[in-house]
């Protein structure tokens, strides 16, 4: 029960409860981040559903999405250059990431981190272990975005 509330609770923080077409009319970098980020929510989501019990438990499954959220997190900092392309509309990207840039590369590192745990767990297949994790690294997404992206 603790762990399915976690699930549920991490899922609104990675704001992967209802899917918004935010990066329509994107180009260059900030559509490529705005892609890659959308990635990182469909591997969110794939894992939520399953601890949700709405399809079936493959630790296979979340060790993937683990992976997709290791490799395009270590990507977030690199993708969000200090020129004008990245303030493109319709980024929701903050000024604050550029004058905060160091505090912003750690939050990414933090979301890597949490995948890392997240992959581990899966290669454990320990769901206990895994519904944790899930949980820490649904933190991590909305602690960045807290400070860093526009409200929509
Ligand atoms: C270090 C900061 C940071 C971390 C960590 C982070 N994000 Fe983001 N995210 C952003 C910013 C900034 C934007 C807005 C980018 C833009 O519009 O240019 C964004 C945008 C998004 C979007 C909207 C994409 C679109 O099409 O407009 C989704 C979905 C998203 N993030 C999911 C996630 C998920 C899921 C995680 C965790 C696994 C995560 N993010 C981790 C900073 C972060």
């Amino acid at each position: 029960m603790r762990n399915l509330l976690f699930v549920l609770l991490a899922c609104a923080a990675a704001g992967i409860a209802g899917a918004v077409l935010a990066h329509e009319g994107a180009t260059g970098i900030v559509r490529e981040r705005m892609d890659a980020m959308s990635a990182m929510k469909d591997a969110m989501t794939a894992v939520g559903r399953m601890l949700k019990g709405e399809s079936p438990f493959d630790a296979v499954v979340v060790g993937e999405a683990a992976e997709t959220i290791i490799e395009q997190g270590e990507r977030i900092a690199a993708r969000f250059p200090d020129n004008q392309e990245s303030r493109q509309h319709p980024s929701e990207a903050r000024e604050a990431i550029w004058a905060e840039f160091d505090r912003f590369e750690a939050l990414a590192g933090d979301t890597v981190e949490a995948a890392i745990a997240l992959s581990s767990a899966a290669a454990d297949k320990d769901r206990t272990a895994i519904a944790d994790a899930f949980a820490t690294l649904g933190k991590t997404c909305s602690a960045c975005h807290e400070d860093y992206r526009k409200p929509e």
